[in-house]
Formats: structure tokens, sequence, C-alpha cells
């Protein structure tokens, strides 16, 4: 597979999302959902995701979606406006091939843009992949959640990793007064 291409997901792309999303329940290492999801189900996520604000970007190569990367709100309350939860899904067929990478890279990118200054990255503490990449991105170890998840009679921790963006600009200095 070559470089995927990243854009922001249009509303034409839910299904594939979904089915992205509903692939990684099986794994029990990924969503805490124990059932699929269905399209329909996934229309108001998807229609609160607006793309200036907490947007959903998709990763396409040879014509389908391989993967999709969202900002979404981690505390609704307004004070955490500038902080957002990042949901990753990659396609089983297309994992290890650096979808998820570009996916990331590329959100990181357009956070400032979005007023966006902290990055969440939530994850079940026994996933490999999902740690790595996000270390690999400067994320750190800011909680843990001990065994607050169940899945097939198995109570998993939850991790949290954080990763606060540089400052942005200041421009001009301040004229002294
Ligand atoms: C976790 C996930 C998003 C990673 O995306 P990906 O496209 O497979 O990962 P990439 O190919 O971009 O790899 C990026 C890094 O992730 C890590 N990684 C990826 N697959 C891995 C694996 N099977 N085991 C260990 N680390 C792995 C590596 O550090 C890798 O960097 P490297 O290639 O330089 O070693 C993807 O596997 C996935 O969608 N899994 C199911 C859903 C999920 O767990 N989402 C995260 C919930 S928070």
């Amino acid at each position: 597979m070559g470089s995927p291409v990243i854009r922001l997901a249009r509303l034409g792309d839910l299904p594939e999302i979904v089915e992205i999303y509903n692939a990684s329940i099986p794994g029990e290492r990924s969503t805490a959902d124990v059932a699929p999801v269905t399209v329909e189900s996934r229309m108001a996520w998807f229609v609160m995701h607006a793309p200036d604000h907490r947007p959903i970007w998709v990763a396409e190569a040879a014509g389908r979606v391989v993967g999709w990367l969202s900002f979404s709100d981690y505390y609704g309350r307004p004070a955490y406006h500038s902080t957002v939860e990042v949901g990753l899904y990659v396609a089983t067929d297309a994992q290890a091939q650096g979808v998820g990478r570009a996916l990331t890279r590329a959100a990181i990118a357009a956070a400032p843009a979005l007023g966006v200054r902290t990055l969440l990255w939530i994850t079940f503490d026994i996933n490999e992949a999902s740690l790595r990449l996000a270390a690999s991105f400067g994320f750190s170890r800011w909680g843990l959640l001990p065994k607050v998840t169940e899945l097939s009679g198995v109570r998993r921790d939850v991790a949290i990793l954080g990763l606060e963006l540089a400052e942005p600009e200041s421009g001009a200095p301040e004229s002294g007064r």
C-alpha cells in the first residue's frame, strides 16, 4: 500500500468508518463497545464532529477508507474547549503499514488552527500498538484507571496518555505601558 491520502471525512465515508470501528470490537483491546454499532446510530456522532472544531479525518488508499481519526470533546464543559480526546482506528488489513502514523501526524499538525492545545489518548493498557504509536509522537502517561473495564470477564486497566502542544507563536511583542 502506498502512502494514504489524509482528508476530512465526508458523510459518505460513514459506512466505512463504522465498518472499521466494528472490526476492532472482537479483539477486546481497542474499544469498550462489545457489539457492532450501526451507521444510523453513529449519525449524530458524525454530525457533532464539525470540521472546524472537532474534525474526523480519514486515510484513503486505493479508493477506499483504510483508517480514521477523530477529535472529540473530552468533557463537554466549556473550560475544556482546548482539550480533545483522540479516537483512531485502522482497517485490520491496513494495520502496521503507516496509516495510524500518517493520521496522527496530520491531526497534530492541524490541532493549533482548531484551538486545540492538549490531546488525550485513552487506551486499554494492553494495547501495545496504540501505546507505542502515541509514545512515538511524544505522548506521555498521565494516568491509569485500574480495572475500570470488563470484557469477557476480564477487568482491564485503561491508560491516559497526554500531549501538550507548544504555545502558539505570540506574534509581535507587547508594547510597554
Ligand atoms: C493502534 C493502531 C491505530 C495503529 O495504527 P497502524 O496503522 O496499525 O500503525 P502504524 O503502521 O502507523 O505504526 C505506527 C507505530 O505503531 C506501533 N505499532 C503498530 N503496530 C504495532 C504492533 N502490531 N505491535 C506493536 N507496535 C505496533 C509501532 O510503534 C509503529 O511504529 P514503527 O512502524 O515505527 O515501529 C491500529 O493498529 C488499530 O487501528 N488498532 C485497532 C484499533 C485501536 O486499537 N485503536 C486505538 C484505540 S486508542
